[in-house]
């Protein structure tokens, strides 16, 4: 049985101040809830103070992203171990906005799993694809390439700690969601993907998320589909109200 994860991706909003007001907020309004496991992820600069007030809570703390390397002469970057240390359990590996504005290639985004693993974090490792991808109708042999060059080199006894969201670039920040059938399937065809690469057990115990337009009006109907198992939520994780609420609905 997999437990559904919900999780906010803060992004690059609220500043230190707004950012412990949200997690009070999410602290107070999620005090008790079972169900779920439940994450938010904000700026590296928020991680510490919202560390503290989640402090006694039962909602995990996650980065955004890491560099792939623990320390050295990288000016700017951040570690898995200084994350761990900062409280986070989770990181966030691959989101589309990095890899559309950041740069970070299928190579890169296989170090920084390989990072977020050794240094025990649990990583997200988001894929999905282009409107234009799935405009073509190539949807599965996009995501069968970028996951397998994603994870190329691990193994199964590491995979079994990552969990993956699966974010149609075309549903982020649009308010286009995929249809819970469409997201459905491709959610499928993923864990199909990962029995594959390695066995039917390792696939059917992987969290995979979706990510794109999730509100509340939207999350029952997906979370009703088979494969979905849980939320990567941007624009209605910023606001305690929608996150509790979906967070909710997740499990009714
Ligand atoms: P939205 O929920 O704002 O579409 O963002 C989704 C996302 O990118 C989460 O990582």
């Amino acid at each position: 049985m997999r437990k559904p994860l919900i999780a906010g991706n803060w992004k690059l909003h609220k500043t230190i101040r707004e950012a412990v007001e949200l997690a009070g907020e999410l602290k107070r309004d999620l005090a008790g809830f079972t169900g779920a496991d439940l994450l938010v992820c904000p700026p590296f600069i928020d991680l510490v103070p919202v560390a503290e007030e989640l402090s006694g809570s039962s909602i995990a703390l996650g980065a955004q992203d890491l560099f792939w390397e623990d320390s050295g002469a990288f000016t700017g970057a951040v570690s898995g171990p200084m994350l761990k240390e900062a409280g986070c359990s989770y990181v966030i590996v691959g989101h589309s906005e990095r890899r559309a504005y950041f740069g970070d290639t299928d190579d890169v985004v296989n170090k920084k799993l390989n990072a977020a693993i050794s240094s025990a974090l649990t990583p997200i490792l988001c894929v999905g694809e282009s409107l234009e991808k799935r405009e073509q109708k190539v949807t599965k042999e996009f995501l069968r390439k970028q996951l397998g060059a994603d994870i190329r080199g691990i193994g199964a006894e590491l995979i079994s700690r990552i969990v993956v969201a699966y974010e149609p670039i075309w549903a982020i920040g649009t308010g286009r969601t995929a249809s819970p059938q469409m997201a459905g399937e491709t959610h499928h065809f993923i864990r199909e993907l990962f029995a594959e690469h390695y066995d039917a057990s390792i696939a059917a115990n992987l969290r995979i998320l979706y990510g794109g337009s999730v509100k509340p009006d939207n999350a029952r109907v997906l979370i009703a589909e088979e494969d979905i198992d849980g939320f990567l939520i941007g624009g209605a994780s910023l606001k305690a109200d929608s996150f509790v609420k979906i967070a909710r609905y997740s499990i009714m």
